[in-house]
């Protein structure tokens, strides 16, 4: 399904999908104010809007409700419908590549997802890519297109809070920014951007921190790497790791298969028997402060790197980094510390590298690296 807006004529809808309520191609019907033509319209960025579901495009039973709602159940041209002033920015080419909630994000639409823009961004005509998302997952989703998209273009990845029939809905603006900042040229070369609420944060750092505030995202180790308001874009820092064309990785075609368990009191080792035995072929362990493993689970995460299984080291503590032959002996047990990667942009490393075949002992390197 596709749609586009800023049109020469307008907003058009492609004709099968029009409803009764939608504008006519017909018709001219020009949204946001002063017809396109007057703004020259020849001059404005091409971007492409691939909707993937989540609380942007969530539904709920009346304005007053923000939480039990449907995530995923409106399709684009409605969040398009909701933000007039798009045809005032860029032409807008928007598909529905699919309609979940994110907590059910899975490789397979990371896939189509990382397959999708790159062929997007292939067409010269292209300047950039906006992806609506859930706010569960996007981190990981954000992260794993920083590693694996082949383009300098800008690639942006949006979001909100608030379902879309909510009173004070966050999705409109934070789609207007996020095109806003995918038709910048000075987004170009940073990788995957996350922009909500004002805020232009790096794939590989931002994490959502707050269950339900429209302010959940945050870089907490290094900061945004800028800000966007109105009709103003500004960059305040750059992104220093490598990215997109810039690593080796790519769209696994087989998925390494690796899961994550946490460190706690009491905890028991068996989790980790229960993985090995299922064949993981690595585990991330989410420890306590400064990546410390309660001494049951690290004696199995020991034996489970000693069968030749990958095991990353991260905290749970949701910032500061995790030191190499600090709160464990990594060299001594074969596993790998996170960096500054919380568990999950850890897992998602980690997929990527073995997809690659690279010899557990070089994970390290990766991991200071990436
Ligand atoms: C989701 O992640 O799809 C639901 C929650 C949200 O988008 O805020």
């Amino acid at each position: 399904m596709a749609v586009s807006i800023g049109a020469p004529d307008g907003l058009r809808y492609n004709s099968a999908m029009q409803t009764p309520n939608s504008p006519s191609s017909e018709s001219g019907a020009t949204r946001g104010g002063a017809s396109n033509a007057t703004r020259g319209i020849e001059t404005l960025p091409r971007i492409a809007l691939l909707a993937t579901g989540g609380t942007i495009a969530g539904s709920a039973a009346d304005a007053l409700q923000t939480a039990g709602y449907k995530a995923g159940a409106l399709p684009v041209e409605r969040l398009l419908e909701a933000v007039p002033a798009l045809a005032e920015l860029a032409l807008i080419e928007a598909e529905q590549l699919a309609s979940i909630d994110s907590k059910d994000m899975s490789v397979d639409v990371w896939a189509r997802l990382a397959q999708r823009i790159d062929a997007l961004l292939a067409r010269p005509e292209i300047a950039g890519v906006v992806v609506t998302h859930g706010t569960d997952t996007l981190e990981e989703t954000a992260y794993f297109l920083h590693l694996t998209l082949k383009s300098r273009k800008p690639v942006v990845v949006t979001a909100a809070m608030r379902p879309a029939t909510a009173l004070s809905a966050d999705g409109p603006l934070n789609l207007c920014q996020a095109v806003k900042v995918a038709a910048d040229p000075q987004a170009a070369g940073r990788g995957v951007l996350v922009v909500l609420n004002n805020q232009i944060h790096g794939a590989r750092d931002v994490t959502k921190r707050n269950t339900a505030a429209v302010h959940a995202f945050e870089s907490p180790e290094f900061g945004t790497l800028g800000w966007v308001q109105d009709a103003r874009v500004e960059f305040q820092r750059t992104v220093t790791r490598p990215h997109t064309v810039d690593t080796p990785f790519a769209v696994p075609a087989h998925w390494p298969i690796v899961e994550i368990v946490a460190s706690y009191a009491g905890v028991s080792a068996a989790m980790v028997d229960g993985l090995v035995a299922a064949g993981v072929h690595g585990i991330v362990v989410a420890g306590t402060g400064n990546g410390s493993i309660h001494a049951t689970l690290q004696h199995a995460l020991a034996q489970a790197a000693a069968q030749g299984v990958a095991v990353v080291r991260a905290s749970r503590t949701g910032s500061g980094h995790v030191m190499r032959d600090g709160a464990a002996p990594d060299t001594e047990l074969g596993f790998t510390a996170a960096g500054t990667l919380n568990p999950y942009k850890a897992r998602v490393l980690l997929m990527l590298a073995l997809a690659l075949e690279i010899p557990l002992a070089d994970l390290q390197a990766h991991f200071y690296v990436f």
